[in-house]
This record gives C-alpha cells, structure tokens and sequence, in this order.
C-alpha cells in the first residue's frame, strides 16, 4: 500500500549505514510501489558533493548491497531521480539554508535520519529547529548508540527534547524491524495455546541467545569504548526479554505496547557489586578458528591492549508476579561458534512419569523461536519411537521453518522500520523512559565490573564464550540449548 509523500532526510547520507541499510532499503519501497508523489531522499553530510555525484555513491550502495534479481533499471533511475544532496555542517549550522531552500515549504511527511555520532544528535536538532526546518509533520531518527550510561542518556534526550517532541522522536532498535522478532508478539498474543502457560507456573527458565560469528569490523574507536553490554545487551537483548516477558498489551498502539514494556525493565531485578561476578560474565576473544579459517584475537585485530568484553552472560530475574523464581540467560559475543539469535523457553518437567526406566529420559518441553538465520519456530515435544521396541521415547521437534512455509524475499528491518517512521507509527521504536530504565539495569553491572575489576575471560575465537558462561548455568542444573 503506498504511503503518503514524504521528504527524507539522511544525515549522514555518505556514511556506512546509509550506504548498507538506508538506501538500499528505500530502494526496496520503491521497488515494490510504495512511494507516491512527490517523495524526495535528500543525503547531507559535511563532505561537499554534487548531486549527480550522490546518485553515483547511491547506485553503487545499490549494486552492492540489493541482490542483482531485484535491481530493475527503470525502477533504479526512478529511485536515483528522487536523490539530491547538500553539505551542512552540524556542529557550525553553515549549509542548513541551503536544506532549507531545497526542501522548500512543502507541508508534506518530513523525516530526518540522523545516521551519525550522537554527539551530533543535540547539534544537529537545535539548527533544524533554528532554521525553521521543524513541521508539524516532521520527525526525528535516532540511531543508537543511544548514551554510554544513564546521565549520557538523559542528556542526549533532553537535548533532542528541547527541539521536538516526544510523538515525534523515533529511536531506532533495528532488532525490532525484524520480521521474527515481530512474530513473536504474534506467536504470544494471536494463538491461545501459549499463554496460560506462559508464566512461572509452567516456564523453568528463558534463554536467550544472541551469537555472531564477526569480530570487531570497521568499528575499532566505536566498539572499544562501548563494549558487549553497551552494544548488544542494553538494546536487543532487553528489547527482546520485553516481548518475551511482557503482559499483552491492550492493542498494537505504540503507547501500549511501550508501557507494558516498560513495566519489564522495572521490574529486572538490579545486579550490583556483590552479586554481578556471580551473575554475570564478561569475556573477550583470543585468536582461534571462524568461518573457516583462524582469527585474530581482539587485542592483535584492535593493535592495542584492552579490557572491553566482546562476550556477555547475564543471569537476569524479573520480580513481578508472573516471572518470581523463573531466570533469563542472556548471552551474547562476537567470534562465536556460529551465527544464531534464538530464544528458548524451557517449560518444567512433567510432574511424574509413569514410563519405567526403559522408556529413556523424559525431556522438558521447549518452545524454540529461531530469530536467524533459517528463522522459525520449533516446539520440542516427546513421542513414542515408532516400532515394535516397546515404549521408548523420543524427543522431536514440531518444526515450521519459515523459508518453507513463506517463499518471497524477507524484507530487512529497516525497511519496515522506515516505512512505520513515515506513517509515524512508534510501536516499534523505544520512548525515552524505556531507554533509561534499560540504562538503568546496566549501569550497576557496568560500575560493578569496573569497581572490582571483574576482569575479561579470555574464549578462543569459534567457541561458545568463556567456559564461566557454562558454569553459570550450570550452577542452577541447567544447560544451553545446543544451537546449530
Ligand atoms: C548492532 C551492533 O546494533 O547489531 C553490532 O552494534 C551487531 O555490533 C549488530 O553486529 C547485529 O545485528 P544483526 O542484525 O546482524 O543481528
């Protein structure tokens, strides 16, 4: 369905995530009809460049990173006639007249993307608003890093809230754009099956499992300073215990959902010094074997000595009624054995066999809600092995992969997330006080790993993490779901 016009605005419009997400994204929309006139992508950034030399940098992001089945000539000169370009400088204001006067007094949908540094986040809001450049129509895109702690978060937000307002604001968790992880709403609030077990009654404990097999990439000064927690824990990782942990929301309204979100992150009970080495794990990878082929160790790819994690593990609790008693294993790392984000729910053993010893072991069942790749849902569940064996048992999975079931192209997050922007839909985007209250939870880890030095364990690059991350589960008789 295409959507109303609308001029968008990439601050940043030359960089790395314009280039891999946001144009060949927009790209997409396109493709399948869903721009109506006028819509305009205007790129800005400090480097001065022509138009015509932004539409050659936007079809070479295009050629590079859209599959070549779904580059269609006519479509891709429609899409680069919408491009042009202009340099401002955000921390000075010099060139916001010129955005000004290209973007003209149009009252159509307008949306700035700021794909930059936050530290540009403050600047980049007060020359829009003193340039008049602020509709009521128009929005603002944040892109994470969203603050280092709480008191850089509130800043930054307080900065960009002295300029628009909050129904405006769209704070970007791309986890959220992801088909599978929207279909987890789906999975808990579309079926009856789930829910009346979905709570410490009949749930053992949760993981969750967000793996990656890439080391540092480009992103040496970025990463160093920030760190597993910071990058992956404090947004994805919460993001997706909120939907796996929260109460059902009384509609898709962004506010809703959002609050009851919310009501999660309140209620993750705070890890401090005492308990955070018990709880808790950080690791970094040490030279090793992935994808094929060895690896260097973080330090050697980073050329300097460092003590940021590259691996976390966090024993997490909710203290409200419906989790008391129940653990969320979060883990996440880079360089891992393989690359898989999944969730598991493990559901308690059945109360009393009447198989004798004979039949083998009885399994707990698990709900397995595969987030990529190869995403789908497994419900494990055990069976008599057939044949005349006498009775046996047998753990199977019911599987329903999504590839099989659904053929067409999974469209990338950003793309629906750029679409809900221009509708202006903030399901999926966080507000500000979730933000903080998730900043909330990591600061004590955070100050509880510095102030006692709770220092990295070393893992060998293709592994499962630190072998604490094993024995942190362990120690409560449990183990990992083994992911493949
Ligand atoms: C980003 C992190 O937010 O998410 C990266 O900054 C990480 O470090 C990436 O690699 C993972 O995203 P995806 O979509 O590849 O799982």
């Amino acid at each position: 369905i295409p959507v109303d016009p609308f001029d968008f605005i990439i601050f940043g419009g030359t960089g790395d995530l314009s280039e891999r997400k946001l144009l060949p994204s927009l790209y997409h929309r396109q493709r399948d009809h869903q721009f109506s006139e006028p819509t305009r992508i205007i790129g800005t950034s400090r480097t001065k460049m022509s138009d015509d030399e932004f539409r050659t940098f936007a079809r070479k992001a295009i050629e590079e990173h859209v599959a070549p089945e779904y580059i269609d000539k006519a479509e891709l000169d429609e899409f680069l006639a919408r491009l042009s370009y202009v340099a401002a400088d955000a921390v000075s204001g010099d060139g916001f007249d010129n955005l000004k006067a290209a973007i003209g007094d149009s009252k159509t949908i307008r949306a700035f993307y700021l794909a930059v540094a936050p530290s540009l986040f403050g600047d980049i809001s007060r020359n829009l608003k003193s340039h008049d450049l602020i509709t009521p129509a128009s929005r603002i895109v944040l892109e994470k890093p969203l603050g280092r702690d709480l008191d850089s978060a509130r800043e930054l937000n307080d900065l960009v809230g002295e300029n628009f307002r909050e129904s405006q604001i769209f704070r970007i968790d791309h986890y959220l754009g992801k088909e599978t992880v929207q279909n987890l709403m789906a999975l808990r609030f579309a079926n009856a099956l789930y829910e009346p077990l979905w709570n410490s009654a009949h749930i053992d404990h949760v993981q969750i499992t967000v793996a990656e097999t890439v080391g540092l990439e480009d992103r040496v000064t970025y990463y160093d300073k920030a760190g597993a927690l910071r990058d992956m824990v404090q947004n994805h990782l919460l993001q997706l215990l909120c939907l796996v942990a929260m109460e059902a929301p009384a509609s898709m309204e962004a506010n809703a959902v959002r609050d009851e979100k919310l009501k999660v992150l309140r209620a993750l009970k705070r890890i401090n010094g005492n308990e955070a080495p018990r709880h808790t794990v950080r690791g970094q990878y040490r030279a090793g074997a992935s994808a094929g082929g060895p690896v260097k160790g973080y330090v050697e790819e980073l050329g300097s000595e460092s003590g940021t994690e590259t691996f976390v593990a966090i024993r997490a609790e909710i203290e409200n009624w419906r989790w008391a008693g129940v653990p969320f294993y979060l883990r996440t790392g880079k360089r891992l054995a393989t690359r898989v984000s999944e969730i598991v729910i493990e559901f308690k053993p059945i109360p009393h066999s009447i198989f004798g010893d004979g039949a083998g072991p009885i399994f707990a069942n698990q709900l397995v809600i595969r987030l990529q790749p190869d995403e789908g849902v497994k419900q494990f569940i055990m069976i008599k092995d057939p044949g005349p064996g006498g009775m046996r048992l047998r753990q199977i999975p019911l599987d329903m992969s999504f590839a099989q079931s659904f053929k067409g192209r999974a469209p990338d997050a950003y793309e629906r997330l750029i679409m809900d922007v221009v509708r202006g839909n903030q399901t999926l985007f966080m507000r500000r006080d979730e933000v903080e209250a998730a900043w909330s939870w990591i600061d004590p880890i955070q100050q509880a790993w510095e102030g006692s030095r709770q220092e990295v364990q070393g893992y060998t690059a293709g592994t499962w993490g630190p072998s604490a991350s094993i024995a942190l589960i362990e120690r409560d008789g449990r183990t990992w779901h083994e992911s493949t």
